[in-house]
């Protein structure tokens, strides 16, 4: 890989070890002077840096509090709160934990709609776009068995009820559930492996992570205006003006992570899960952590078990299938003056669907929900192929420097 001999690259260290590992220039290439990157990216562009920071965030405090935590159904809930009393900050690596959980969800569901907004998982964007999605399902795994962890009511029930699920297969639903339990309810073997798995499946999330950004390197960053880069012209290295615009979502984020840590540390969570795991007693609403509500709003919206179930995962397995059903040829919402709209539309279904997830689903909210899942599906099965045809996009602009230089040649007239 080559190299320049200035700067960073001519302290002697630096080269000695370049010359036998490349790992300088290998970073150099991936998020430093070497990557041209489109140079109109605006604050969208910030939530995949930030995503990375959450996944190392999750870790690092994961890793730590393992150090104190007992994996037994006798043990696991005293041993959370053993962390939360008597370890020297333990309550400070939780919070950042639980917490941290909800501010990765946040940030990967803005991400996203960002990719949705401005066409990301478009040609030749299609394995980056699936690579994620399938990130989002080891997210999804991950949380889920993270919240059984500490053995409260919340973890038990949820746990319940989630993996109960699998029973709506027919003839392979019953043995799949007994396997997945590691015996005829959840109890002890059923804790060991999601903790086993919990801990595993966050180094699997790195390595498919690490493909993510490969795929990304092959085209560049898409960019808001959705058009190809056409030449050195249109872009600026990632280092520094990149690095330091990450910096200050950087910054941003952590006031927000900072004031649910310090200030509201159980906003997000239920207290029901305060409460230790007691098979014999069945919580008045049994409700997944808010980042699952959505998708639990739409397994209810179906009176039918196993029509929820299948549509419940239905609602991902169809994004995998976004790059197909999309049928127009411009990528960017800002030139699809019908597409936006509806992009917006789509975002407050989700919304409907996650407050009715979290209401009890009866009256009103199991209408809002019912309503938001037919929108979802028609959203990406109808709309999607049809509005390809059909809308007259805006005209696009010849290249990415083209709408900003004559407003910097305007500026500097001035
Ligand atoms: C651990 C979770 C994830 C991490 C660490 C991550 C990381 C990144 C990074 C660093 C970038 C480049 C910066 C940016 O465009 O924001 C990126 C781009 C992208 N990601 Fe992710 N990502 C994650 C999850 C996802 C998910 C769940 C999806 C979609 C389902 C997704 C889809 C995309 C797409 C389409 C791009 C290209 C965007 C563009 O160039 O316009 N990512 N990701």
């Amino acid at each position: 890989m080559a190299t320049n001999d200035t700067g960073f690259f001519a302290n002697p260290v630096v080269k000695w070890i370049e010359y036998r590992l490349p790992v300088f220039s290998t970073i150099d290439h991936m998020v430093g002077t070497k990557y041209p990157t489109p140079k109109n990216l605006n604050y969208w562009w910030n939530f995949g840096s930030l995503a990375g920071l959450c996944l190392v965030v999750q870790i690092l405090t994961g890793i730590v509090l393992v150090m104190h935590y007992t994996p037994h159904t006798s043990m696991a809930f005293d041993s959370v709160e053993h962390i939360m009393r008597d370890v020297n900050y333990g309550w400070l690596l939780r919070y950042i934990h639980a917490n941290g959980a909800s501010m990765f969800f946040i940030v990967v569901y803005i991400h996203i709609f960002r990719g949705l907004y401005f066409g990301s998982y478009k040609s030749p964007r299609e394995i980056l776009w699936f690579l994620g999605v399938i990130i989002l399902l080891l997210m999804m795994a991950t949380a889920f068995m993270g919240y059984v962890l500490p053995w409260g009511q919340m973890s038990f029930w949820g746990a319940t009820v989630i993996t109960n699920l699998f029973s709506a297969l027919p003839g392979v639903g019953e043995p799949i559930v007994t396997w997945l339990w590691g015996g005829y309810s959840v109890d002890n073997p059923t804790l060991n492996r999601f903790f086993s798995l919990h801990y595993l499946l966050p180094f699997v999330i790195v390595g498919v992570v690490l493909l993510h950004i490969l795929a990304l390197h092959q085209h560049g960053s898409n960019n808001p205006l959705g058009i190809d880069v056409k030449g050195p012209q249109d872009t600026i290295p990632f280092h520094p003006y990149y690095t330091v615009k990450d910096a200050v979502g950087v910054g941003v984020f952590l006031l927000l992570f900072a004031f649910f840590v310090f200030y509201a540390p159980n906003m997000l969570g239920h207290p029901d899960n305060y409460i230790p795991a007691n098979p014999l007693v069945t919580p008045a609403h049994i409700v997944p952590e808010w980042y699952f509500l959505p998708f639990y709003a739409i397994l209810r919206s179906v009176p039918d078990k196993l029509g929820g179930v299948l549509l419940m995962f239905g609602a991902i397995a169809i994004l995998f299938l976004l790059p197909w059903l999309d049928t127009s040829r411009v990528r960017s919402a800002r030139f699809r003056p019908t597409y936006k709209w509806l992009t917006w539309i789509f975002l407050i279904a989700c919304i409907g669907l996650g407050y009715s997830g979290g209401s009890p689903a009866e009256g009103l909210p199991l209408i809002i929900g019912q309503v938001c899942t037919v929108y979802y599906f028609l959203h990406f099965l109808v709309l999607f192929p049809l509005v390809g045809w059909f809308e007259k996009p805006d005209k696009l602009p010849a290249s990415i420097s083209e709408p900003v230089l004559p407003k910097a040649a305007a500026a500097a007239a001035e």
